[in-house]
């Protein structure tokens, strides 16, 4: 049995993790491929030595540009890397664009595809991360959920039952796995601040919504401590704005470098909120009782409003500050079915041993 892992970006890296682990203990020969959509040493080795990811076998160096040129990119470099290594399935992971390319590639070349985070559904088409989790389920012969919701929506888009494992969320693994560590970094009492994370495309690449929620966040930097590591993306349609945090209106803003995900963990543990766009995000507060503001119109991860700590709020900057100031309190961290460490276990024990999780 050959399992093959493409990964990109870093949303990726933390799904991967666990099951690399796994396999490894299992003594399962396992090729890591890494596609280089994310290629800055903060949004991929950090995280790749964060969590002791092996040095992935081939890096295929694609780097940013348009979506077509990306996934096109992905889909010349990596076709050669089937034929030459013959895996019996390819694993692929989450929404990105580097998911849906490798998931085209193996599945035209008649190899077993195996999606790790399956049926999830914003409906929202214009999000490109919605096409890509489309495609890719359509195209897998494995689809792993982490949550019912997910495998409802497979189930209704007539997905046969026996493709769908419901193993859990594997994102979680990855963070009961550095919660100690990221513990001790967290030290204790401080200053209470707001954690902030913004980089969807909807959100940021047009100047005047971006413009609106940063000064949104101006405004509350006023009344509590803003922490804000800033995605590329982001950094650079902040630039083109000329918003920068300096002194003055803008004091209580503290923009930093992307951060490595211990040090983030870190960060969501000593905060009394976050606002976010992330996906990831939505999942990690719900898993710590964390209070979570959503800033998009929906979201693929209903079970974080429906059980977690996560609430949706509009791109706006009266709705923006109005949320942050009704925000309510830590809760105690709620237990959701299958978040539990052990969805990589599920994951290898469905791989390598044709075990079923309905
Ligand atoms: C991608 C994913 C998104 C995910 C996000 C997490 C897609 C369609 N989008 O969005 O789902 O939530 O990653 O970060 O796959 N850049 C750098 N250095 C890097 C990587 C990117 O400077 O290491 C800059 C480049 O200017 C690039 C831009 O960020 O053009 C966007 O990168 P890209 O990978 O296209 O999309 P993300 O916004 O990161």
């Amino acid at each position: 049995m050959r399992v093959l892992s493409v990964v990109g970006a870093r949303p990726n890296f933390m799904k991967l993790a666990p099951l690399a682990h796994e396999l490894t203990r299992r003594g399962t020969s396992h090729v890591i491929v890494h596609t280089g959509q994310h290629y800055d040493a903060d949004m991929s080795d950090s995280f790749l030595e964060s969590l002791t990811i092996p040095k992935p076998d081939f890096n295929l160096a694609v780097g940013s540009g348009s979506h077509a040129q990306q996934t096109a990119a992905v889909m010349q470099r990596f076709e050669p890397v089937c034929l030459e290594t013959k895996p019996d399935i390819v694993l692929v992971y989450g929404d990105v664009n580097s998911t849906v390319a490798a998931a085209l590639v193996a599945a035209k070349l008649g190899i077993r595809v195996g999606h790790v985070e399956a049926g999830l559904r914003s409906r929202d088409w214009t999000m490109p991360e919605e096409i890509n989790r489309v495609v890719t389920d359509r195209l897998s012969d494995l689809l792993f959920t982490p949550s019912r919701d997910a495998g409802e929506n497979l189930r209704a888009e007539g997905v046969p039952a026996e493709r769908v494992h419901f193993v859990g969320n594997i994102m979680i693994d990855s963070l009961v796995a550095l919660l100690p560590k990221a513990r001790k970094q967290n030290g204790g009492a401080h200053e209470p601040y707001a954690l902030v994370t913004l980089h969807r495309p909807a959100n940021v690449d047009d100047p005047r919504k971006l413009r609106e929620l940063l000064d949104a966040l101006a405004e509350l930097g006023h009344e509590r401590k803003i922490v804000f590591p800033v995605h590329p993306r982001t950094r650079a349609r902040m630039e083109d704005i000329g918003w920068t945090n300096g002194n003055g209106e803008r004091a209580g803003v503290h923009l930093l470098d992307p951060v490595p995900y211990e040090e983030m963990l870190s960060l969501v543990l000593g905060s009394d909120l976050v606002i976010t766009d992330s996906g990831g995000l939505q999942e990690e507060t719900s898993f710590l009782g964390v209070p979570c503001l959503t800033v998009r119109p929906n979201t693929e991860r209903p079970i974080t409003c429906i059980e977690g700590t996560n609430r949706l709020v509009a791109a706006e900057r009266r709705a923006l500050v109005d949320a942050v100031r009704e925000a309510s309190r830590r809760s105690a961290p709620p237990t959701i079915e299958r978040w539990d460490g052990f969805a990589a276990r599920r994951i290898a024990a469905v791989l390598c041993e044709d075990a079923r999780f309905d």
